[in-house]
Order: structure tokens, then sequence, then C-alpha cells
């Protein structure tokens, strides 16, 4: 048996819609198929050496906020369920006053999250650019927003502050910051 406030919300959204779709269905972000392939790519990211234990290590560079101290950031086409598209990922490195160094000698002690973007399927986010956004911690577990809602997914869609929000403001309408750090 469902609860009944699911019940009635997805009644409510299904009604709107005309379609009979369980409301978390209909969630932007953190819903069950965003969990689903914020798992498949994890996996794909530690064969590919991208995240895990066995991580390749790039030249990481001094950050700015919201990222970390100190950031590596590899980006390279991957195909996931079919899809060919470039991902972006980003390792966010913390810590009281650590340096480049410090995170070259034991990345793992100081890695505190891996933010990933992913170009997924044209119509997957048509008005932002088609972007998966996670947010993992350094063991690859979604992490979750103050409100506890999962960070995989069209993050956070329609809402003022989060991943699109602030992406968008990206130079050229790419939505990618770091597209532009040479101009
Ligand atoms: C308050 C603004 C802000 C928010 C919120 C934010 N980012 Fe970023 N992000 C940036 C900036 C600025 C950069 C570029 C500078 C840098 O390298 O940190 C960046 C860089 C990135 C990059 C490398 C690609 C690029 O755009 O250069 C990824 C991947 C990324 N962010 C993922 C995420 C994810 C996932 C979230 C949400 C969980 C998120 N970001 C939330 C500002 C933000």
């Amino acid at each position: 048996m469902k609860p009944v406030r699911t019940l009635i919300s997805a009644l409510v959204l299904g009604g709107s819609l005309g379609l009979a779709v369980p409301a978390s269905a209909e969630a932007p972000f953190g819903n069950q198929a965003d969990m689903e392939m914020a798992t498949s790519l994890w996996a794909l990211m530690e064969y590919k050496g991208l995240a895990g234990d066995n991580a390749v290590m790039t030249r990481p560079y001094k950050g700015v906020a919201p990222h970390g101290m100190i950031l590596e950031l590899i980006e390279l086409p991957v195909t996931l369920h079919g899809h060919t598209g470039p991902l972006i990922v980003k390792r966010n490195y913390g810590g009281d006053g650590i340096s480049v160094d410090d995170v070259i000698n034991d990345p793992e002690r100081y890695l505190q999250a891996v933010t990933i973007m992913l170009k997924r399927e044209p119509g997957y986010d048509a008005d932002n650019r088609d972007w998966f956004y996670v947010k993992y911690d350094a063991r690859g577990n979604v992490m979750k927003n103050p409100k506890g809602m999962p960070l995989a997914g069209r993050v956070a869609k329609g809402m003022q502050t989060g991943c699109i929000a602030c992406h968008r403001a990206a130079e050229g309408g790419d939505f990618v910051f770091n597209h532009d750090r040479y101009k």
C-alpha cells in the first residue's frame, strides 16, 4: 500500500500532466532513475580510473568557492547506456591551510567530494543544455542537500540556488566555467 500522501500527490500531478505517474518520478533530481544513473556512472568512473582507489592523479590547482580549496579537473567523452557525451569530473579537496603539495602527497586524506557534469541525450534538460549533475562523497555515495534531497540529476532545476542556478552564469551559455578559464 502506498502512503496516502504519495497517492494524493501522484493523482494531483498525474491529473495536471495527464499522466498517471508517481510524484517521485517527476522530481527534477534525486529520483530513482537519477540514483541508478549516478551508481552506474561511479562504476564507470572507477573502471576508467577517474574515481575511487585507483584514480589517476592530475595536476591539482587552487580553487574558489564553493568547490573547495584545491581542485582537480578532468574532461573526456564517456559512453553510458548507449549515449556518448562529455563527462567533466572535478575532485574537491579541503582542509585547514592545505597546499597543492599536501594534496599530491596524500589525496585521499583531503578529498571531500567528487562533483561531475555529464552531457545527456538531447531533451534530457533542454532548458539547461542537457547536463546531469552529481555530487558524490569520496567513496562514491551521492551526497544530499540540507533538505535531505540526493544531489543527482537536474540539480536543482527551478530553484534559486544549486548546481544549475550557479552554472547558468558560465560565459558562453554552456554551463561550464572552466571552458572560459584562459580567456
Ligand atoms: C555558487 C556557484 C556554484 C554552485 C552552486 C555549483 N558550482 Fe560547480 N562550479 C562553480 C564554479 C565557479 C566553477 C569553476 C571554478 C572551479 O573550478 O571551481 C565550477 C566548476 C564545476 C565543474 C567543472 C566544470 C566547470 O563548470 O568548470 C563541475 C563538474 C561542477 N562545478 C559541478 C557542480 C555540481 C555537481 C554542483 C552541484 C552539486 C555544482 N557544481 C554547484 C560554481 C558553482
